[in-house]
């Protein structure tokens, strides 16, 4: 028999449940051609994420829910998605903080092609980061021990290093929006992080693979994806950052 202790925190913990509504576009294209959006209601606690409401859907209500996730806490970049509007991970979103008492909409990210449901075909996206070179290039003899830096030149790229490519910055530009080709904020984050690095080498390199029609200068500055951003990086900034160096190359 349970104790009375027990039954206590049980009923404390249901009577913070509340029933909201999900309303996801749903798009199979091994059964139709069409986009659909379907209500799911479900009993949770509003202060659950996003993530575990979807997970309470595909689980109890309806497998093939398809969506992308892995570590669930703002870590793997996995589950950017479009919650409400806006470009935010699912495993860190609140339900709470959306407002529950209207119907909670959950689509894909834009500008990428959906595959199913609230998965969209990332390729474009991770090629755009393998063309900018994100790696350390450096020359001459190999070091005998790790290459030095100073605290403030290691201070210089460190908001770029949190990049968990995610895609929430690109994705939510309205210029990559357009025709796909522009490198996006997220390549250019990620140039930035060894650009301005002064161990590495290869900062003209990258400057010019930027310098291209498809590149820095396509932003208008619209700052979407500084908003979208789940690591809070200045990601705007970093593109000012990244123009100003190929017009004075200086970095
Ligand atoms: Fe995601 Fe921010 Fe990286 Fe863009 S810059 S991919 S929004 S973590
Ligand atoms: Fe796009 Fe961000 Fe520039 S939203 S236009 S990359 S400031
Ligand atoms: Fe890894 Fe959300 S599941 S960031």
């Amino acid at each position: 028999m349970a104790t009375p202790v027990m039954d206590k925190a049980q009923a404390t913990a249901t009577a913070d449940y509340i029933t909201a509504t999900f309303r996801i576009r749903r798009f199979n294209p091994e059964e139709s051609d069409a986009v659909i959006w379907e209500d799911f209601q479900i009993t949770i606690d509003p202060k659950e994420r996003v993530l575990d409401a979807l997970h309470k859907i595909k689980w109890d209500t309806d497998g093939t829910l398809t969506f992308r996730r892995s570590c669930a806490h703002g870590i793997c970049g996995s589950d950017a998605m479009r919650i409400n509007g806006r470009n935010r991970l699912a495993c860190k979103t609140l339900i709470k903080d959306i407002n529950p008492d209207k119907p909670i909409t959950v689509e894909p990210i834009k500008g990428l092609t959906v595959l199913k449901d609230l998965v969209v075909d990332m390729e474009p996206f991770f090629q755009a980061f393998r063309d900018v070179m994100p790696f350390l290039v450096t020359e001459g003899n190999e070091p005998t021990r790790e290459r030095l830096q100073s605290a403030e030149d290691r201070e210089r790229f460190d908001d770029t290093t949190k990049c968990i490519l995610c895609a929430a910055c690109t994705s939510s530009c309205p210029v990559f929006w357009n025709d796909g080709q522009y490198f996006g904020p997220a390549a250019i984050v990620n140039a930035h992080r060894f650009i301005f690095d002064s161990r590495d080498e290869a900062g003209e390199q990258r400057l010019e693979i930027l310098n291209d029609k498809d590149g820095v200068w396509r932003c208008r500055t619209t700052f979407n994806c500084t908003d979208a951003c789940p690591r809070g990086i200045e990601v705007t900034k970093a593109i000012q950052e990244v123009k100003r160096a190929l017009i004075t190359r200086r970095f």
